[in-house]
């Protein structure tokens, strides 16, 4: 049942794709409590995440997260009106946990469940921040594994209109993270760095930007090219024997992603007529993105919604704010056999 002096359903939301066991819940647009647990420190001295760990730590972690989430809350079990879960696109083991968690859930206490796109959910989970989107937007989802321009009508209708030919934003931080011999994940690392440094000292190719890719690839990244730009470009000063200068470096290839991510959203924007920009996804926690966003968004007279970054990581947060839109509009729920799905596509918003 809706809670005391609100007529919107209670959404149970529970995240566990990658690493990060996340229980949420969400009242119409408002974030009642969002509980977060990382296996990210087991993973660390592997250089990645290994799926059999995470699915291990979901399981250690499900049960007291959901626990901890309602007790924060003061909400009861009873009081859930609907349960989400992420059905995808992610690690097939850890999804399955969350899954198999949240069909418990549904069957023991006689709700709906709805098994929702994870990438979806990052753009989404900004109406708990800045209320709800406006009848078109465009988002740039960029994560550890995706870089998608979407248009999203209507909060829950998705048109792919891009995505990365190889390398998604976060995962080439993690790789030229690694090449410059720094922890994994390297994406927050090379932020710091880059900070500190001069944006300009090396100009790293901008892929597919060149005019003869502008037909074919308006809209989607490539960034395995740059990637090894930096690589080359490291090897050449180790071969001449001199130093890395690690800031410059980690400064002038966060502006390159950042350059391309932007100038392609905006033009994205003006070409489909739309004002406003959604950016979400892990790597927009990233301060270049951010701040180079602001300002071109600014120059255009887009709107820029970016949810605050502790809503960026994976979390569910994004999963009940999608469940709760979904809800909203009376969508069927899916089924309780619903199947995980660790490709699934990104216009399927619900399964
Ligand atoms: O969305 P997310 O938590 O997990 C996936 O669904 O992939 O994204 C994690 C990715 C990692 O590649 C991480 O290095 C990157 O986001 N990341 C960053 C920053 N914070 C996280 N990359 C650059 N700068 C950051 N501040
Ligand atoms: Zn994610």
């Amino acid at each position: 049942m809706p809670l005391p002096g609100s007529t919107d359903p209670l959404v149970l939301g529970i995240e566990t794709s990658c690493d990060e066991t996340g229980v949420a819940l969400v009242s119409g647009y408002e974030l009642l409590v969002d509980s977060v647990a990382s296996s990210m420190d087991e993973h660390a001295r592997f250089g990645g995440i290994i799926p059999e760990i995470a699915s291990r730590a979901h399981l250690e972690a499900m049960i007291p997260t959901i626990r901890r989430a309602l007790g924060t809350a003061g909400v009861g079990l009873e009081q859930v009106d609907a349960i989400a879960v992420t059905a995808g696109p992610g690690l097939v083991g850890p999804l399955t946990i969350g899954a198999s968690a949240a069909k418990a859930l549904a069957v023991a206490l006689d709700r709906p469940l709805y098994g929702v796109n994870h990438v979806i959910g990052h753009a989404v989970v900004d109406e708990l921040v800045d209320g709800p989107f406006p009848e078109r937007v465009l988002a740039l989802v960029v994560s550890g594994g995706h870089s998608s321009l979407l248009r999203i009508d209507d909060t829950v209708e998705v048109t792919e209109l891009g995505s990365t030919l190889d390398d998604a934003a976060g995962e080439a931080f993690d790789k030229v993270g690694r090449l410059l011999g720094l922890p994994y994940p390297g994406g927050p690392h090379i932020d710091r760095l880059a900070r500190e440094g001069d944006p300009e000292a090396i100009r790293f190719p901008r892929g597919l930007t060149a005019a003869k890719d502008q037909a074919a690839h308006a809209t989607d990244f490539s960034f395995s090219g740059l990637k090894t730009a930096v690589a080359r470009w490291v090897e050449a000063r180790e071969d001449a024997g001199l130093e890395i200068p690690l800031h410059d470096v980690a400064a002038s290839f966060a502006a390159a992603v950042a350059d391309v991510l932007t100038a392609k959203a905006i033009a994205a924007c003006k070409a489909h007529g739309v004002d406003t920009l959604v950016v979400g996804g892990g790597f927009s926690a990233n301060s270049q993105l951010r701040d180079m966003a602001a300002l071109r968004c600014e120059e255009a007279g887009i709107t820029l919604r970016i949810p605050p970054i502790r809503y960026c990581t994976d979390n569910g947060a994004m999963i009940a704010a999608l469940g709760s839109a979904l809800v909203r509009r009376g969508r069927p729920a899916s089924s309780l056999d619903l199947p995980v799905d660790s490709s699934m596509p990104l216009t399927q918003v619900l399964v």
